[in-house]
């Protein structure tokens, strides 16, 4: 099957296109419906089918033959363990964890929260859910307890998983604290909190809510999976949106695995019996898709990696991992390639590591530039490719097809849009723009399969958010253009997201945390370019008149603001003081001329701007910013 055959029929013909792609996974009973609009434009696929996620990533790969097949291999640089599990003891470890969660009382349809660090046990939580049909939400380690509350309040999950404690670098960090705190912050209390305690750091456990995980497993028995409908809920994804409240994303059974499974064949070119490393966690996206379902579903052994890609003892960790288990593929954030180059320039820990099974690397996030791209080639000799995909989509919606003919890969571009998205430029009014034009990149309606089709509880925000701006499309948030060959180029995001290390952050959450200090007027929180990063966020803050704080101490004090309402993830470490911020006549503040103001690009005052002198005052102040090179 070629490329363009494939991209014309999914386009032309999406219900019959994905009716025959359907047929790759093992449904408990066939859709006989492939495709159907509801009236308020988002769509359903395979409605009437009926399957489980966690059989098609565990039970049917044993019915396969695939039982004493590695499923999973845990490194930890940071702890020191190793640990191989086949598919049939992951199965046993799943059945187990899921006849546990039942047993206290987690059912079809509840939630259950997953806040862990990246241990085999946050996977298998995570599966387990699915065999029951419970909704696990993952959220990250790196967000404050409030992150995790919001989150709490929005799922209101009925258990809590944590562990003890993670590991950052040689730093230990230890968990429970932030989710007792978040606890005592959240409205919603789930029955229980399930605590894997981990050697490096015991957690307090408080009688009658928490709960010992070993010794509660000790005394459970496996189940089976249950029958699920096609739209049944398997996760919900917290990501986020231009305002301080998170949106849950939600991912349906029949959808996703129908889409990942395509993906890790024609995408990523992977087969049963490779291996495929997803370098992220499984607080994201890619951990979902790249790291649990997609890899498993397929038959692949994939990599559950605990460290970084420096100092986990070093910039050569990565390439050891891939010598070690004779990695075939692999998925990484442009951020972590860079951070290995500054430490590795010349590729020393390449060149010590033998690469010769991997195939090649996928990038995503962010914007790979074109340097790292470069550089990463050259030290690896291998095929590197950018793609693009988001939370919400799931899996990749432009990207080389490497398992399909007559696919091409062309750096400095994302590549092309992916069979089944149809993806399109528009300018403000939404009017189709040409070749090389530039606008907001959208996807004309139907979204493929695995496509959230809502949010969380909020069905409105969704069609609001993502299906009102442009009618008939999908608005991603991105902007861009094509080129006359169709490929994509992503220039940024067009709203307040910034993307930090790969992580995709609300500028306006953080403005709000930064408005609330006594001493600020006003203020406009931006993404700024960082060499390793990609973006880091910086806050412009007018003070109030007659305000004598000193700078240093208002970046302490906004400082521990951020990391206490949001995390450390965030990297919120600059403030600039300015006299005034460029805002228009009605009082709106110009983010996004400030924006290219701060990455060093050429722009048209608005017409609408109060006083041009202000973008001279601005430009002074960011002057010494590092741009983008
Ligand atoms: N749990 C708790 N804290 C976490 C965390 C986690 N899972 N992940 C990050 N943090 C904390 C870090 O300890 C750090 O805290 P600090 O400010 O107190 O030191 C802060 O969040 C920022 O961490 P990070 O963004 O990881 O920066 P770093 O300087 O520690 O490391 C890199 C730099 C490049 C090594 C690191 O950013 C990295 O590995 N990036 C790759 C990210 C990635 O794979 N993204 C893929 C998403 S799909
Ligand atoms: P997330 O939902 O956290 O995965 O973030 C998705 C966002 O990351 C996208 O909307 C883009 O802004 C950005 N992004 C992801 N991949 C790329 C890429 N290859 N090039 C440019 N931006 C990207």
């Amino acid at each position: 099957m070629t490329y363009h055959h494939s991209y014309a029929q999914s386009i032309t013909d999406p219900a019959a296109f994905w009716a025959e792609q359907a047929q790759a996974v093992a449904w408990y009973r066939k859709p006989t419906q492939t495709l159907e609009q509801n009236a308020d434009g988002t769509h359903r696929w395979f409605a009437d089918g009926s399957l489980n996620s966690c059989y098609l990533a565990l039970d049917r790969q044993i019915e396969l033959g695939r039982g004493e097949q590695p499923a999973l291999i845990y490194d930890s640089p940071v702890t020191g363990v190793q640990q191989v599990f086949t598919y049939s003891q992951l199965c046993e470890e799943v059945a187990r964890l899921a006849g546990l969660l039942r047993q206290l009382g987690v059912g079809k349809g509840d939630g259950v929260i997953i806040y862990m660090p990246m241990v085999p046990q946050a996977a298998m939580a995570m599966l387990a859910c699915a065999r029951i049909g419970a909704v696990h939400s993952v959220v990250f380690g790196g967000f404050a307890a409030n992150e995790l509350a919001l989150r709490i309040d929005d799922a209101r999950p009925t258990l809590l998983l944590t562990a003890s404690c993670g590991l950052e670098f040689d730093r230990v960090i230890e968990y429970k604290p932030l989710v007792d705190r978040a606890l005592q912050l959240a409205r919603h209390q789930p029955r229980k909190v399930l605590v894997l305690q981990r050697p490096q750091k015991l957690a307090q456990l408080q009688a009658g809510r928490d709960l010992d995980w070993q010794a509660a497993l000790s005394a459970a028995e496996a189940v089976a999976p249950v029958a699920l409908g096609a739209a049944d809920p398997l996760y919900i994804m917290y990501t986020s949106g231009t305002t301080g409240k998170p949106k849950g994303i939600v991912r349906e059974n029949g959808g996703n695995a129908v889409a990942l499974c395509y993906a890790m064949r024609h995408v990523y070119g992977m087969q049963a019996g490779d291996v495929w490393w997803g370098i992220s966690d499984v607080g994201w996206v890619v951990g979902h898709s790249l790291i649990v379902y997609g890899p498993l579903m397929s038959g692949c052994t994939t990599v559950f990696y605990e460290g970084k890609p420096i100092r986990t003892p070093d910039a050569a960790a990565y390439w050891r991992v891939i010598e070690q288990y004779r990695v075939n593929a692999l998925f990484c954030a442009p951020t972590a390639m860079r951070a290995i180059r500054k430490e590795d320039p010349d590729g020393a820990g390449v060149s010590a590591h033998d690469l010769s099974s991997l195939r090649q690397l996928f990038l995503a996030g962010e914007k790979l530039d074109s340097s790292t791209h470069a550089w990463l080639q050259a030290v690896t000799g291998k095929a590197v490719h950018d793609h693009w995909w988001q939370t919400e989509t799931g899996w990749p919606v432009t990207a080389p097809c490497v398992g399909l003919a007559g696919s091409a890969a062309r750096p400095g571009s994302s590549n092309r849009a992916v069979p089944g998205y149809h993806v399109r430029v528009v300018d403000e009014q939404g009017q189709l723009l040409g070749p090389n034009q530039q606008g907001a990149i959208v996807i004309a309606l139907p979204l493929p399969p695995g496509c959230s089709q809502t949010l969380w509880g909020d069905h409105p925000r969704y069609l609001q958010a993502y299906l009102q701006t442009y009618p008939g499309y999908y608005h991603t948030g991105d902007g861009g253009y094509l080129d006359d060959e169709g490929f994509v180029y992503i220039m940024g995001r067009t709203d307040d997201v910034i993307n930090v290390s790969g992580h995709r952050l609300s500028t306006g959450e953080m403005e709000d945390l930064v408005a609330c200090h006594p001493a600020v007027a006003e203020c406009a929180v931006i993404g700024v370019h960082d060499e390793i990063k990609g973006q880091v966020p910086l806050a412009l803050v007018v003070l109030k008149d007659g305000e004598q704080i000193a700078e240093a101490q208002l970046l302490v004090d906004l400082v521990g603001r951020v990391r206490e309402a949001i995390g450390p993830l965030a990297c919120f470490n600059r403030v600039r003081l300015v006299k005034r911020l460029p805002k228009t006549r009605s009082g709106k503040i110009l983010r996004a001329v400030l924006r290219k103001i701060a990455d060093g690009q050429a722009y048209v005052p608005p017409s609408t701007l109060d006083d041009p002198a202000v973008l001279a005052e601005i430009e002074a102040v960011l002057a010494d910013l590092p741009r983008a090179g």
